[in-house]
């Protein structure tokens, strides 16, 4: 038996007894959340972008699929120098998304649907667009405004060196020269992002004020939570220390920069709680905070400040038995103390997805440029999913993985967006070949990302993702959309699934693990070689077909069963 076994269809009675189950215990502690990436999701006037009623016509997809939240990565208005990420207005849609309208309506259908949403919040840097951005550059040095940026007087006989010597993530230094409103060469600004993101000053009251009021604005609108963009980086430490040497990116991950994790980001997170707590229903923050060590991760999530922190150890650790056990161990170790849910991530707008990653050697990292052994990376990424879903806690699902899509990884280097691309020495800027957008239907493309046949998406579609649509992949119980139906559904019927805070490891032979959690039993081979063993109980779901016999089982190579006992 592989997949096929759940009715996915949820009387909405059903939702809202779940959801007032769960709610008890905090609906967040083992919710899955669907990451919609707004430009790729779906676009409704045919212009090559997703956009907000795109998405909303999509949203019984999603109640389909068994998720319980989608977080929306940023819609605000935005020059889009880094996506989005590159905020003018916080309390406006951009138009070629739609309108703030538009944003209540989507809210509103989620909500109906049992669906709740979670929005991107950008705190550590505006757009240089944004009209605190350009009033201060106008208004010159004098302007009461560059207090709420990092402005400083260059180095150098005529201040023509930074700063400091901080490198931006994306390449180059982490400063830009201004120009004064007389013409001539002014002071430097930061930006730990690309120059068209400045960074706020968080030691600024106005800065702090305004966030407060921003986050006010949204919960009114009625979304569930926020995801809080760079939450490590707002608190720079006191005078911007010189790091005293060069390639910083390396660091990054290991040391405590002055730029990051800084102890002060704390005190924002406190007072950002009392106001979620403001509001009824448990609305969320979940920190994207790098640090290095999930020790320091957990920080973010004690109980008075955010709900979740993204576990980027695990999405960072290779299809390796003895690797995973460490990371899950290390993982749940560590938010026991803080009483936080531990989450679980393979994918997002920012990484090789995962069907890639696991289709190349391993060690590259997060940005792959090789398509890999694709029939081996989707393998193990189906079996990847499933031991992520059996595990407690909450899972983050980026949109279309769940269509088992790989990377784009030969995008032509003109139709490239990511702006670290463009810059030397900075991360490398392979993220468009996971923003594609997402095949829906027909054999052409947009494949219904758009509405008409012919039509544009602002990044190309391979010609194989015909083959890999919603439409292609529904009701074909081999398929990786189907598994993921499949195995939402059971991990909604199965209490143990996502719940709690521990896994029992039984004994498993090399290669492979097994874990039981109440009535449950996991088991993984992350081995090319299929490996025989005690069938631990009923096959309930496999990520590949699992023969049991006379009491026995063959674990398939690279694959995940799930066993009721
Ligand atoms: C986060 C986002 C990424 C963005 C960066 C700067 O890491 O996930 O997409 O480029 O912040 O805002
Ligand atoms: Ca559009």
């Amino acid at each position: 038996m592989t997949q096929n076994l759940a009715d996915t269809s949820r009387p909405a009675a059903d939702i809202a007894h779940e959801a007032n189950v769960s709610a008890s215990r905090g609906w967040w502690r083992d919710a899955v959340i669907y990451q919609v990436y707004p430009r790729s999701f779906a676009d409704s006037n045919g212009d090559g972008m997703g956009d907000l009623p795109g998405i909303r016509s999509r949203l019984p997809y999603l109640r389909d699929l068994g998720v319980d939240a989608v977080w929306l990565s940023p819609f605000y208005a935005s020059p889009q120098a880094d996506a989005g990420y590159d905020v003018a207005d916080y309390r406006a849609v951009d138009p070629m998304f739609g309108t703030l309208l538009d944003a209540d309506a989507l809210i509103r259908d989620a909500h109906e649907l049992g669906l709740r949403i979670i929005v991107d919040l950008v705190p550590n840097h505006s757009s240089d667009q944004h009209e605190w951005f350009q009033r201060a550059l106008r208004e010159g040095p004098e302007s009461p405004l560059r207090e709420r940026y990092h402005f400083r007087a260059g180095k150098g006989e005529n201040g023509e060196l930074p700063p400091n010597d901080w490198e931006s993530i994306f390449g180059g230094p982490a400063w830009t020269r201004t120009e004064n409103p007389d013409g001539t060469p002014g002071d430097w600004y930061l930006h730990l992002f690309a120059p068209e993101q400045p960074d706020f000053n968080w030691d600024s009251p106005a800065v702090a004020d305004e966030f407060r009021s921003i986050l006010r604005f949204w919960l009114d609108m009625g979304v569930d939570g926020f995801r809080i963009d760079v939450a490590h980086g707002l608190v720079k430490a006191p005078g911007l220390p010189d790091i005293g040497g060069a390639d910083q990116l390396k660091l990054l991950g290991n040391d405590v920069m002055p730029f990051f994790d800084q102890d002060g980001v704390h005190e924002i997170y406190r007072s950002w709680r009392g106001i979620l707590d403001e509001y009824p229903g448990q609305r969320i923050g979940v920190a994207e905070a790098w640090t290095p060590t999930v020790q320091r991760t957990a920080n973010y999530v004690r109980p008075d400040e955010l709900h979740q922190a993204f576990n980027f150890q695990y999405l960072g650790t290779d299809w390796d038995a003895t690797a995973l056990r460490e990371v899950i161990d290390l993982s749940l170790d560590s938010m026991r103390p803080v009483d936080a849910p531990t989450t679980w991530v393979l994918s997002n707008h920012d990484v090789t997805r995962h069907a890639t990653r696991f289709a190349n050697e391993p060690g590259l990292g997060t940005q792959i440029r090789t398509p890999g052994d694709r029939s081996l990376g989707l393998r193990r990424a189906r079996a990847a999913t499933l031991l992520m879903l059996a595990l407690p806690g909450s899972a983050y699902v980026y949109q279309g993985e769940e269509l088992g899509l790989p990377d784009v990884t030969d995008l032509p280097d003109e139709v490239r967006q990511d702006p670290s691309f463009f810059r030397q020495a900075g991360q490398d800027g392979y993220r468009d070949g996971c923003r594609v957008p997402i095949p829906w239907s027909d054999t052409e493309a947009p494949y219904g990302f758009g509405p008409a046949a012919g039509g544009p998406s602002w990044l190309p579609q391979p010609a194989e993702w015909a083959a890999l649509s919603v439409e292609a992949q529904t009701g074909d119980p081999t398929s990786t959309l189907e598994l993921y139906r499949s195995a939402l559904a059971v991990r909604r019927s199965q209490p143990d699934l996502g719940a709690g805070t521990d896994v029992e490891w039984l004994e498993a032979p090399e290669g492979t693990l097994a874990f039981r959690r109440g009535s449950f039993v996991c088991t993984v081979n992350t081995t090319g070689e299929p490996v025989r063993i005690a069938a631990p109980g009923r096959l309930l779901l496999g990520s590949t077909e699992l023969v049991v016999d006379g009491g026995e089982t063959v674990l398939a190579p690279d694959s995940t069963g799930w066993w009721a006992v």
